[in-house]
């Protein structure tokens, strides 16, 4: 029996039953979905309700409801993950992979502006919304920033832990890179291997520009886009 109400339950089934179609499929009319799941009208609405607002389907006056483009289009603005996939009222989760100290080395240290032997956090995490897999995140942080990091629960936001200590990522130097993923990132993300992917590599900066994070998040390109405004200059 499902746990919670009419409404709730029939949301669930649309769901699963939208999720392999493609954006702007017609879904069927509020009659007949009312027919065949043996649910009054007002609940097939409720249910249509709740996915709109979770931007699942979109509704077209006079025309019906369609299936929404469920790419998530990230915006040049600094956002975390968790608060990315708030706003497209989708329920953000981690699953920590690894999660440990390791020394700098040359690469990160060098981008963290440190020795190649003070240690970093490292922490790989499989990051999802609403339960299913959208980006393998690697962060390096110092060590000497996040005292007791590595005790705690790491599958909720990373941003709102480092808040919390006073650490606050304000811009960010990002390079996007146009990828295939290698077996294991394919395996945890759920799609073939070889399957495209968008890498995006972050170097946070505090206010006085010193490097907190440095991460690597490698996104399903079917899920996701980069969107930003251009302007074109003025003729002098
Ligand atoms: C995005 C950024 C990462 C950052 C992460 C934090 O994915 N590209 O650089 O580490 O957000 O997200 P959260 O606070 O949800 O852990």
């Amino acid at each position: 029996m499902f746990p919670g109400s009419k409404h709730e339950w029939l949301g669930a089934e649309l769901r699963k039953q939208i999720e392999p179609l493609d954006a702007h499929t017609p879904l069927s009319t509020e009659r007949e979905l009312a027919v065949r799941y043996q649910v009054s009208r007002a609940t097939v609405r409720t249910a249509l309700r709740g996915l709109e607002a979770a931007g699942i389907v979109y509704r077209v006056q006079g025309a019906g409801t369609f299936v929404s483009d469920s790419t998530v289009s990230k915006t040049l603005t600094l956002t975390s993950f968790s608060e990315d996939m708030r706003r497209r009222a989708s329920r953000p989760d981690s699953r920590v992979v690894v999660a440990g100290e390791v020394p700098a080395g040359s690469v990160i240290g060098g981008e963290l502006r440190l020795s190649v032997d003070d240690p970093v956090v490292r922490l790989v995490r499989l990051r999802l919304a609403d339960d299913e897999p959208m980006c393998l995140e690697t962060s390096y942080l110092p060590a000497v920033l996040v005292p007791g990091l590595l005790g705690e629960d790491l599958s909720s936001s990373l941003y709102e832990k480092l808040d919390t200590l006073g650490i606050r990522p304000v811009r960010a130097e990002q390079v996007v890179t146009a990828v295939t993923t290698e077996d294991t990132e394919a395996g945890l993300l759920v799609v073939p291997p070889g399957a495209p992917a968008l890498r995006v590599q972050r170097i946070g900066l505090d206010h006085r520009d010193q490097p907190v994070e440095r991460t690597t998040s490698l996104y399903r390109a079917d899920r996701y886009d980069l969107k930003f405004g251009v302007r074109r200059e003025p003729l002098i």
